[in-house]
């Protein structure tokens, strides 16, 4: 496993997310109006904890999960919801959170689905940036840090449902790209 980005790193850069994040949001925001921050289960979790303990808008957290990344015959474009958020966007700000944008459908189709469904605004905030594996285009208004078209590990990313535990994002070198 070769270290990618360190733990370090990783505080650092999540702090100044935080910081961007209030920029953008806190002025004169009512606690009666929150920003809906929706992380995408499973690989965010370890993110959106550290990331929304450091932020001081006044929000709500909800979860939402997509079928699972390179199940086999499924088309790319096409994702079944597993998990739906609870809350109503609608006339809301909307922030998701990622762990990482590859080709780009599970954001596409997150952020298609929340602004039909009539949120205020949709912005979308991704710890890792894959650009090489784009497929199609989703704006990244908050991003941690641009990688290299790498399949990595930790901090919340798995290879086989392992390594989520990491506390640093590693280049995964052991097998195949599943
Ligand atoms: P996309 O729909 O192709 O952008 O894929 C996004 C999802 O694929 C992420 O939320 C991850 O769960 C998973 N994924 C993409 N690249 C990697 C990687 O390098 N390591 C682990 N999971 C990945």
């Amino acid at each position: 496993m070769r270290i990618l980005i360190s733990q370090e790193q990783l505080e650092r850069r999540v702090s100044e997310l935080a910081r961007e994040i209030d920029r953008d949001y806190l002025s004169g925001r009512r606690p009666d109006d929150p920003l809906i921050c929706v992380g995408v289960l499973k690989g965010s979790v370890f993110f959106v904890s550290d990331l929304l303990k450091e932020v001081k808008t006044p929000l709500a957290v909800d979860f939402f999960q997509t079928s699972s990344y390179g199940i086999r015959g499924a088309h790319r474009g096409e994702l079944r919801i597993k998990k739906d958020i609870d809350l109503s966007v609608s006339g809301r700000d909307v922030l998701i959170l990622e762990d990482i944008v590859d080709t780009g459908y599970t954001l596409r189709t997150v952020l298609d689905l929340f602004r039909f469904r009539g949120a205020r605004s949709v912005k979308l905030c991704a710890l890792l940036d894959k650009a090489a594996a784009r497929e199609v285009e989703v704006p990244i208004d908050y991003c941690g840090f641009p990688i290299e078209n790498a399949f990595v590990v930790g901090y919340g990313l798995d290879f086989d449902e392992r390594y989520r535990n990491l506390p640093y994002i590693g280049i995964y070198e052991g097998e195949a790209e599943p």
